[in-house]
């Protein structure tokens, strides 16, 4: 059954407005389910949780909903699901509690910095794996020499959020759990683009943010509740010490998160399906990738076929996001001119720190991305590749 491309479309207000929204991999626009959801739970009178009365009850429950919601988008624990304000929040929370002084921390030249600095920074000795900067992929084989005996930590993307590339992270965990380390994965970027299936990958941690799959402004990282058990990050006195509580600081963002649950319903509900809420956004989310994927082929060929462009990378396995330079213009202009035509893209170094310094254009302004996510539909790749086009010879 093909992708039901106007359907899902016509679930997003935002998209009416004229502009091709190719700016998913920096954050999605929301449907119409999730702004309600947000703005109900407002409506409807929430407290604080724990308290006695019912406008506390309706925060307990959106709480517990949101985390069966993550946890059966990425195929997790509930009780394992830690919702916070974003995902680089979390990670620095958990690295933290995860790796200090004496330890060995591996990290990646393909990661979002989100996913190396918070390791870099706790005082363990960091080991890097470097990335091949023609292909973009992330060979495996060099694992079998970064990770040892006092590795604690290895932190790797499941999916570049600039080149797409897709590393094999089962084979890498695989390395990783023979060696007693732990896996912490980021599917930030990943998470949009396809079914997840946080055991399958060898995450011990799985970190997502709910805002680059048309939910809200919120982060998550999923863990077995066992092994947080272990984990003691730093906490008021005051607050509970249960888990997943224990990682979580302050007061959550209630409404937003039955938000982030009404989003995880409308991926799941965006073909028709039958079966468990995790069968149906399997189901969905394969859909999904396939459609962006068949997309992806023509805005991929048509830019790599412009004589005038550049595009970085070329692994076998990705998301459909593409990375690129036009010839005579800087990627601010490229992108101001996209804008002129209203197609938004984002231009610079998208904060994939190392991974645009392996490929020598960092302090030049990065590049240009444009990513599909599942709303994209054909005019606009065609808007994309038009605006392209018309900036050849007139650099
Ligand atoms: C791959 C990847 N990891 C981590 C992050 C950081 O996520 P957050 O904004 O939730 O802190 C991003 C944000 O762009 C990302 O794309």
């Amino acid at each position: 059954m093909p992708f039901p491309i106007n359907s899902v479309r016509a679930c997003y207000p935002a998209l009416t407005d004229g502009y091709a929204y190719l700016d998913g991999a920096a954050g999605t626009q929301t449907p119409r389910s999730v702004i309600d959801a947000i703005s109900d739970a407002y409506r409807s009178g929430i407290g604080n949780v724990g308290g006695a009365f019912p406008a506390s009850h309706r925060s307990d429950a959106i709480v517990a909903a949101c985390r069966a919601a993550v946890a059966d988008l990425v195929g997790g624990d509930p009780g394992g699901v830690i919702l916070g304000p974003n995902m680089t929040t979390l990670t620095y929370r958990l690295a933290r509690a995860i790796a200090g002084p004496g330890d060995e921390v591996v990290v990646s030249r393909l990661d979002h910095d989100a996913n190396v600095r918070p390791w870099t920074q706790t005082g363990a000795t960091v080991r890097w794996a470097d990335v091949d900067p023609v292909t973009g992929e992330l060979p495996v084989e060099q694992y079998a020499d970064l990770i040892g005996e006092r590795t604690r930590v290895v932190a790797v993307t499941s999916a570049s959020n600039i080149l797409g590339t897709r590393p094999d992270v089962p084979a890498i965990a695989e390395l990783a759990r023979r060696a007693g380390a732990l896996m912490y994965v980021d599917g930030v970027h990943a998470t949009a683009h396809g079914p997840v299936d946080m055991r399958a990958l060898g995450a011990d941690f799985y970190a997502t943010s709910a805002y680059k799959w048309s939910g809200p402004h919120i982060g998550a990282v999923v863990a077995d509740p066992a092994l947080l058990e272990t984990l003691r990050p730093d906490k008021l006195a005051s607050s509970p010490d249960t888990v997943p509580q224990r990682f979580e600081t302050g007061t959550a963002a209630f409404a937003d998160l039955e938000g982030v649950t009404a989003a995880v319903d409308h991926l799941a509900s965006m073909v028709p399906g039958v079966g468990s809420r995790r069968e149906r956004l399997l189901g969905s989310m394969t859909a999904a990738e396939e459609h962006e994927l068949e997309l992806f082929a023509v805005l991929l060929t048509g830019l790599e076929t412009m004589p005038h462009v550049t595009v970085y990378g070329k692994p076998a396995r990705r998301t459909a996001t593409a990375y690129f330079a036009v010839a005579g213009h800087t990627p601010r202009q490229v992108a101001e001119h996209l804008a002129g035509l209203r197609v938004n893209v984002w231009n610079g170094h998208n904060y994939a720190w190392e991974l645009t310094a392996a490929l020598g254009i960092r302090d030049s302004g990065g590049a240009v991305r444009a990513g599909l996510v599942h709303y994209n539909d054909r005019s606009d790749v065609d808007r994309l590749l038009e605006g392209v086009e018309a900036l050849r010879s007139s650099g």
